[in-house]
């Protein structure tokens, strides 16, 4: 029985006194992505479970031990996404959006699903922003993301968060840094956790990510990537560096950072926070050379990157970000009686239809009780409507926050009457934190 009101483990509910937060994230988010020239894609939240295989990777940890996967009444196999580049990339080949002018660029804001052992700021459904852009292959691409990301995050008052950059070469360059990662690690294989053990061969970097603290602790001294880089590889790593300083936006390079997914080539970049706790990874990206020609499209340069919507907000709430306050009632319409409630849903249809938001009695409550109602919801004006308002043909509007009352007609001038109010209080509240800006 408990189950039935309880959320599966590592879900979030978001209440509706909570959603105006994410509203706004999710538009500015959107929005940024729009200044840079990136629009919006929409893609299914499952797919063919091959496509993660494949892209992601079949050593990783979110292919090995993370994915939901299930097979269909079709005998499918299909997954829910655990992350979106994949899916960007599936939609792009399947509609041939490559054959649009380059570069292409899409921004998403999706749900997505990994089965980890849940704690703070890390969830079996989480909510990833991300954007992705195919056809370039100059480090102006890797600025330019790098750009949007800071942007997002000035936009949204986020300061205390750092950039990590590392370049984890190509397939020219890899395999010599694969060779000496093997070396590496076995000298050491017999510590390694059994993943492990499986990864040397097939892919020693997954290595440098696992979970394990022993594989963490063994992992600290192996050699980087930056040491083995390749001529092109370096000027493009030195190429973005140049430009990041042009653009004022600081980094330092890390050369642990490798990302847990299999696609990534060259950049690779992470924004991190010291104040959220062990998930501090707000937003990871890089490039992805390699991926479209490996699904079967035309070789093409891509870039992207994804961040975390829960860790976001959590980052705002630590540094105290500002939300925008939260759009309540305009006016309550309260009635007595029959035939003042008949009149209070005419009028509440009528303000509603001009674009306010109005609410009347729908609980048979007193007037004392409707005030106070009002109230709680934070209406701006209120009305009473009774006998005597219905007989006279007026009412009195009150601002609910200085109390004042406005006299108005219950005729066709109503609607404008209280536009007016309105108006008249939006700007009195304008000069006042105008006038405190300036105190
Ligand atoms: P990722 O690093 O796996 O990269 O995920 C991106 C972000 O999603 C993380 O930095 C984190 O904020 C958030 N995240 C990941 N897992 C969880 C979780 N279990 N709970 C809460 N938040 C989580 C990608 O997904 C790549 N597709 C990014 C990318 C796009 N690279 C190129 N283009």
């Amino acid at each position: 029985m408990a189950l039935l009101t309880k959320a599966p483990r590592g879900t979030q509910d978001v209440l509706p006194s909570q959603s105006s937060r994410w509203q706004y994230v999710e538009a500015t988010l959107l929005n940024t992505a729009r200044l840079f020239g990136f629009k919006e894609i929409r893609f299914p939240t499952f797919e063919h479970t091959e496509l993660f295989i494949r892209s992601v990777g079949d050593t990783t940890d979110v292919v090995q031990k993370e994915m939901y996967t299930f097979t269909d009444k079709g005998d499918r196999s299909i997954t829910l996404r655990p992350e979106g580049t994949a899916s960007v990339v599936r939609t792009a080949l399947e509609h041939g959006l490559l054959n649009d002018a380059l570069p292409m660029k899409a921004s998403y804001v999706i749900p997505c699903f990994r089965y980890e052992k849940p704690q703070a700021g890390r969830l079996r459904e989480f909510h990833q922003f991300g954007v992705e852009m195919f056809g370039s292959q100059s480090p102006n691409a890797d600025a330019e993301v790098i750009g949007l990301v800071k942007n997002c995050f000035d936009t949204l008052g986020i300061t205390d968060i750092a950039l990590e950059i590392n370049s984890i070469g190509c397939p020219e360059c890899r395999p010599k840094y694969l060779k000496a990662l093997r070396e590496y690690f076995a000298a050491r294989q017999e510590e390694l956790c059994p993943t492990c053990q499986e990864r040397l061969e097939k892919n020693p970097m997954r290595i440098l990510d696992c979970k394990s603290p022993v594989c963490h602790d063994i992992a600290k001294d192996a050699p980087t990537g930056l040491e083995y880089l390749c001529q092109e590889c370096k000027e493009h790593f030195e190429g973005l560096k140049k430009r990041l300083e042009l653009m004022g936006i600081e980094y330092t390079v890390n050369p642990r950072i490798v990302r847990g997914l299999d696609y990534y080539t060259k950049t690779v970049f992470e924004f991190i926070s010291q104040n959220i706790g062990a998930q501090g990874t707000v937003c990871g990206g890089g490039r992805y050379d390699g991926l479209i020609g490996q699904m079967g499209g035309a070789p093409t340069p891509a870039i992207g990157f994804a961040m975390g919507l829960e860790r976001l907000l959590l980052v705002m709430d630590q540094c105290g970000a500002e939300f925008p306050p939260e759009q309540g009632c305009d006016v309550y319409i309260g009635s007595m009686g029959e035939a003042a409630s008949l009149k209070a849903v005419e009028l509440t249809a009528r303000l509603r239809e001009e674009g306010f938001s109005a609410e009347c009695d729908l609980m048979n409550r007193s007037v004392k009780a409707q005030m106070k109602y009002a109230d709680k919801i934070g209406a701006r004006y209120s009305v009473i409507l009774g006998e005597n308002e219905l007989s006279t043909g007026a009412c009195q509007l009150k601002n609910m926050k200085n109390r004042e009352i406005t006299e108005l007609k219950l005729d066709d001038s109503f609607v404008d009457a209280v536009y007016q109010q309105i108006m008249h209080s939006c700007y009195m509240d304008l000069e006042d934190s105008v006038e405190k800006m300036e105190l």
